[in-house]
């Protein structure tokens, strides 16, 4: 009797022991679920730490977090975000970006033409109307699909994950756009289960930047608004928020806004600069890319300073190539006022269809990489008379969203922390 009570005392002892010495010695456990952020033109892989409770995003490529979410077909094999970039004006037609928007979506024979107008690369529907990319490599016709895409680059973060993590990576968390249907959302799914990932949940993105900001452990809080403008869209929610509950209250956008429109502006007025200087056209397919991407630099640089220099050699221009030219904040916001005055819009209609007046707004969250720019952050702030949330890296919000609730889903979190997403009925409301 007296020894089984030694015995079972002893074992009690050391499990408490091994316990106490697992909690202090032991390397903390490994996330279970990471959380992937596949955007429209950046995609981000990151994860959550369950002793620092510090989510990281990480390294995905060269030095960079976020891969540019293109993919491009190449004599070479196939190349993935900035090694796709780097070699896109040399292989437009093999070079597919955007493939978030034609991911599990349907669309008429008149869409796709009027899409295909802007695209250098190849579409093509099939019998039910979801898009192909028909390209030619190694001298043949190949077609992949929007879902295939999406599986490389998830598959290459997947890749850049287990490397940081030295362990396999089976299962995440994504993100969609609040307003992707059933279809879309099976698509991503399919999308991440081709790159060998099971999908834990999807949530919304609008949702996950807000668990960035840890909103779901604020106890008086009821409405947030959400801002994302990437770059081709904006997209406002409203969420009512409540003990680690979201739901969606309201949703608005305008589908052709975004820092590609704030491009397309500086790009033609230097077009319009350099045929003047040298007189003569600018149509050469090469030079018009490289013009492309300084002024996605220049832009870049405008966020932080208040002008920019812009020096780049264009060959069509023959012996007097270079062209260089100093572009200034003012003049960038000059050449988009009226761009940047209609990212107000949707959020009056947001608030207009929800019934509640600016002061009524408790969290406005800014997310996508074109709310850096001053301008944009100054218009919100004045229409609300109110400073938005800005100290998280707007472009990793999302991404650090998804982890966040990936660490939730995978327990690493101390058990009184939730967050669940209610499905909603609101449809977004399109205001272009
Ligand atoms: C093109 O052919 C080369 C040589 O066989 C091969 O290495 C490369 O992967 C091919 N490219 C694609 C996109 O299949
Ligand atoms: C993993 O990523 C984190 C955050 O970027 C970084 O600090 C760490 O050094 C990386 N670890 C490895 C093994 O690459
Ligand atoms: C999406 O997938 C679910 C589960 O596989 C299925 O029940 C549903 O019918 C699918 N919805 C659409 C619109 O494809
Ligand atoms: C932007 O800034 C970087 C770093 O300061 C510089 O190398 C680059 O030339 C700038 N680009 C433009 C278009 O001004």
């Amino acid at each position: 009797m007296g020894a089984t009570f030694i015995i079972l005392g002893t074992s009690i002892l050391a499990i408490f022991l091994a316990g106490y010495f697992a909690q202090h010695y032991l390397p903390p456990p490994k996330p279970k679920i990471v959380g992937i952020d596949l955007g429209t033109t950046y995609s981000c892989v990151g994860v959550y730490h369950a002793v620092s409770g510090k989510v990281d995003i990480l390294e995905a490529q060269d030095g960079h977090k976020c891969i540019p979410s293109v993919v491009a077909y190449s004599d070479d094999g196939i190349l993935v975000g900035y090694k796709a970039v780097a070699q896109s004006e040399h292989n437009p037609r093999n070079t597919i970006y955007d493939a978030k928007r034609f991911i599990g979506k349907v669309f008429s024979k008149e869409e796709l033409q009027i899409l295909q107008k802007t695209y250098p690369f190849m579409l093509e529907a099939d019998e039910h109307g979801m898009i192909r990319y028909v390209l030619s490599v190694n001298n043949t016709e190949q077609r992949v699909r929007p879902e295939d895409i999406g599986s490389t680059i998830i598959e290459f973060l997947k890749n850049a994950a287990v490397q940081n993590l030295t362990s396999p990576v089976t299962k995440v968390v994504m993100s969609v756009p609040a307003e992707f249907d059933q279809l879309q959302r099976n698509y991503t799914r399919k999308a991440a289960n081709n790159a060998g990932l099971e999908v834990f949940r999807i949530i919304n993105e609008p949702t996950a930047a807000a668990l960035a900001y840890g909103l779901h452990t604020k106890p008086s809080l009821s409405n947030v608004l959400v801002i994302d403008l990437g770059g081709g869209t904006l997209d406002v929610s409203l969420l009512n928020v409540q003990g680690g509950m979201f739901l969606t209250q309201g949703m608005a956008g305008n589908n052709i806004l975004g820092g590609e429109d704030f491009n397309e502006r500086l790009h033609s007025y230097l077009k319009t600069v350099i045929e003047k200087r040298h007189k003569q056209s600018l149509t050469d397919k090469e030079d018009l890319q490289t013009l492309r991407l300084a002024v996605e630099d220049a832009k870049i640089n405008l966020t932080s300073s208040d002008h920019t220099f812009l020096s780049i050699h264009l060959h069509s221009l023959g012996k007097n190539s270079l062209f260089q030219e100093r572009i200034t904040r003012s003049k960038f916001e000059e050449l988009n006022s009226d761009l940047f005055k209609k990212v107000i819009d949707p959020i009056q209609t947001v608030l207009k269809a929800t019934n509640l007046p600016p002061e009524e707004i408790d969290e406005i969250v800014l997310v996508g990489g074109s709310t850096r720019i001053p301008k944009v952050r100054q218009l919100i702030q004045e229409f609300f008379n109110k400073k938005p949330n800005t100290n998280i890296d707007p472009e990793l919000a999302v991404a650090m969203g998804v982890s966040v609730q990936a660490g939730i889903i995978g327990g690493m979190w101390p058990l009184t922390v939730s967050a669940v997403e209610l499905p909603t009925r609101v449809k977004k409301i399109q205001i272009n």
